[in-house]
């Protein structure tokens, strides 16, 4: 039916219109880049426009939908998308902080949240899932990603596109998801923001391509080309990549769309003028061009040149209108355009509540000497200091377009919530975010304004110090401020802002217990944190309900279960770091050694690996019980390990499964992610956790990227994170 639909509307569609398709706008308030669109109304009306992004709320839609379908020749409604990342005007903890939560169910709820809001104000596509794997802490879209592995990751992809995409598209309070960026923008070099990609096709398969093919099962409905290249090819317009793999190899049936002004961009990789790159995107297989407009004024000349074919734009055309069709526009242009709706479904009690818990289940312990957290609810003092902790416009993280972070929860405002006056909070706010003035200045992009305070650094922190002094216990509430991560925010220091770092030392020194909130949207280096704190809980950037999740935390209501996706080096030179490396020929053994693969200066352990966070409870793991230790062909080995909580707090543990495979035709990363499960345990409980494996979990991509498993030795690993695991080998033959 829809391609007897599409088929006959295209039949009517002249050249012009069909580019038309093509062309995605800027609405204004999501710019990125060097250049934006200009006369988007008449542009709308001439049919040169067949999406907007940027644009949302009720009234601003439909005027655009009106001109659409009321004064253009064929009628074809319009596509509004935005970046709706981690939630749309109620916002969730940022992805890197969602993924920390190990809970598909709650993550693919905070999509279907967002996809509620989103639609009540008119859009019916969002820029999400970011799925790109990140190694490096420096790169600062990190944030936006759930972190280094693609196993999880590939699970967290899935559950966003079914929260996004519901059960049908067509329904009025669904979107399309669109699955970026495609592909490997987590490896730029460097951790430098749109730097150059180059890796190994087997790591790309093995390690970066995961996510991606696991968003496109889930039914992905687009996806977003990225700005780096791909085999020394800019991917908007790699054929390999947008073809080939993409579609040839993955099946994928959706269209693909540009970053912004990306198609422009492949000029500056070197590829040729406007007129050549936007032929050659098009011809690799991209389908839509967002705001650089190289496809509207080129690809007519260069189709009367003989440079593409009218079947390419033809199927550019199809793909894009078959993406209105399946959101039933051409149905109901108008279908997610409600007022009633916008004013009943967004920012309600119900999503804020959601978004709180979802708060609380991102954050990780990452330290808690003598059980100094929980703290008391009644009684004593608290020094309450750092730039963060009275403060709003920091809460919400990066990319929250429609996110209003006046109206989001402060620490101070969250703690008082639960104390109220039982607890004397001495405030003082100690720093500034950073003093670095030229750090700030290329801060200070859109709303999110760094300002420095009018009194001296020395004068605020005398005063924090001061705090410190009449308080029984200082939580200091510090790290990175909003736009510190996200795009175009990576660092070449991963440590907390000198100014900062300058007050918590000042503060050690009153020997006062130390709990460090710590506000982050990277793996941050936290060496002297570690040892100076007495706990440090990570909070990310929590959204809307930050102060009310933190409270509910630092004060025991509830039990912090959150686990890294990213490994958090000792010091910015182990980056890259991650858990799933390979051995190498001299392996690293711990001490100092000579000749090995290691450093002179420093351990190559992590500070924090891969899966690890603490809990105000303990768990006890007992020895992992195999079904089988030899097994053939396609049986299932059963691994069980029995999780005992041995605290006082009832608590969620994250138990992980690794699988190694020492032996194999090329070398093998020492371990990898192959399943995680979630309890819950009263004080004293214990519960059975099992992991069917199957040959399934043992294939890996070969020097000819062929998938599969080959038969030996393999370690089994069950463990509380990717370092403390046990360990036991079987066999495994064809
Ligand atoms: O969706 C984003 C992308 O992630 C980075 N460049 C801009 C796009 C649209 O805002």
């Amino acid at each position: 039916k829809m391609n007897a639909f599409v088929t006959s509307l295209m039949k009517k569609m002249t050249i012009d219109e069909k580019i038309g398709q093509l062309n995605l706008v800027t609405g204004g308030m999501a710019i990125t880049g060097s250049v934006t669109n200009n006369g988007i109304d008449k542009g709308i009306v001439s049919g040169s426009i067949g999406g907007i992004f940027g644009l949302y709320g009720a009234d601003n839609v439909r005027k655009a939908q009106d001109e659409a379908v009321k004064k253009t020749r064929l009628h074809i409604p319009l596509i509004f998308g935005l970046d709706v990342i981690h939630g749309h005007r109620t916002i969730f903890p940022i992805p890197l902080g969602m993924s920390a939560t190990w809970d598909m169910d709650l993550i693919q709820n905070s999509a279907k949240i967002a996809a509620k809001e989103a639609t009540a104000e008119g859009l019916n596509w969002v820029f999400s899932p970011m799925v790109d794997i990140a190694r490096d802490a420096r790169w600062g879209r990190i944030s936006e990603g759930s972190g280094e592995d693609p196993y999880l990751g590939g699970k967290i992809a899935a559950a966003m596109v079914k929260g996004y995409q519901g059960t049908s598209m067509k329904n009025a309070d669904a979107v399309m998801a669109c699955v970026k960026h495609f592909a490997l923008y987590g490896g730029a070099e460097a951790g430098r923001e749109y730097n150059t990609v180059d890796m190994s096709r087997i790591r790309m398969y093995q390690d970066y391509l995961p996510p991606y093919k696991a968003a496109l099962d889930a039914g992905a409905g687009s996806f977003m080309s990225s700005f780096n290249t791909v085999d020394g090819v800019p991917a908007t317009a790699n054929k390999w990549l947008l073809t080939d793999l993409l579609r040839k190899e993955w099946g994928f049936k959706g269209f693909v769309v540009s970053d912004y002004t990306a198609v422009n961009e492949v000029s500056n990789h070197g590829l040729g003028d406007l007129q050549t790159v936007s032929a050659l995107s098009l011809k690799a297989g991209l389908d839509m061009d967002m705001v650089g407009e190289g496809f509207l004024t080129t690809l007519k000349k260069s189709l009367q040149q003989g440079k593409v074919t009218q079947a390419k734009i033809d199927l550019a055309c199809r793909r894009v209108l078959e993406a209105k069709y399946k959101l039933g526009l051409f149905d109901n242009p108008y279908k997610s355009i409600d007022a009633e709706r916008e004013k009943r479904d967004v920012f309600t009690e119900e999503n804020r509540k959601a978004a709180r818990i979802a708060a609380e289940h991102s954050f990780v312990l990452l330290k808690n000497t003598n059980q100094v957290l929980p703290l008391k609810k009644s009684g004593g003092s608290i020094a309450l200091v750092g730039p963060l902790a009275d403060n709003k416009r920091d809460m919400l993280g990066t990319w929250v377009i429609a996110g209003e972070w006046e109206k989001s929860i402060s620490v101070m405002e969250g703690i008082k919530h639960i104390v109220g006056d039982n607890v004397k909070i001495n405030y003082a706010k100690g720093s500034n975010i950073t003093d670095d003035t030229t750090f700030m200045k290329r801060l200070n992009f859109g709303p999110d304004m760094v300002s420095l305070d009018s009194r001296s650094p020395e004068d605020m922190m005398d005063e924090a110090v001061k705090a410190a002094k009449k308080s029984d216990i200082i939580v200091a509430v510090v790290g990175e401020s909003q736009s510190m991560s996200g795009e175009s925010s990576s660092r070449s220091d991963i440590d907390i802002p000198e100014s900062q770092k300058n007050m918590l030392k000042a503060l050690a020194k009153t020997g006062k217990p130390m709990v460090i909130v710590l506000f982050n949207g990277r793996p941050l280096s936290l060496t002297w944190e570690n040892e100076n704190a007495a706990a440090i809980l990570d909070v990310w950037a929590p959204g809307t309900e930050a102060g009310n999740a933190i409270g509910e935390v630092l004060f025991g209501n509830y039990n912090p279960s959150g686990k890294i996706t990213a490994t958090f080096p000792r010091s910015v030179g182990q980056i890259p770091i991650y858990y799933n490396h390979k051995n190498t020929g001299r392996p690293y053994t711990d001490g100092p050694t000579k000749f090995k693969s290691n450093y002179l200066d420093i351990s190559n352990d992590p500070l924090y690996p891969f899966g690890y966070g603490l809990s105000y409870t303990t768990f006890n793991y007992s020895s992992i019980k195999l079904s089988k230790t030899k097994l053939k062909g396609n049986e299932t080995l059963k691994a069980t390990v029995t999780v005992t909580n041995t605290g006082k707090y009832a608590g969620e543990e994250t138990v992980q499964l690794y699988i190694g495979d020492p032996v194999a035709s090329i070398s093998r990363s020492v371990k990898e992610l192959k399943g995680f499960s979630k309890v819950i345990l009263q004080p004293g409980q214990q519960k059975e956790v099992s992991f069917n494996i199957t040959p399934e979990l043992l294939k890996f991509y070969n020097t000819q990227l062929k998938y599969d498993w080959e038969p030996g030795e393999f370690t089994i690993e069950v463990g509380t994170n990717s370092y403390d695991t046990q360990s036991v080998k079987i066999q495994w033959m064809k």
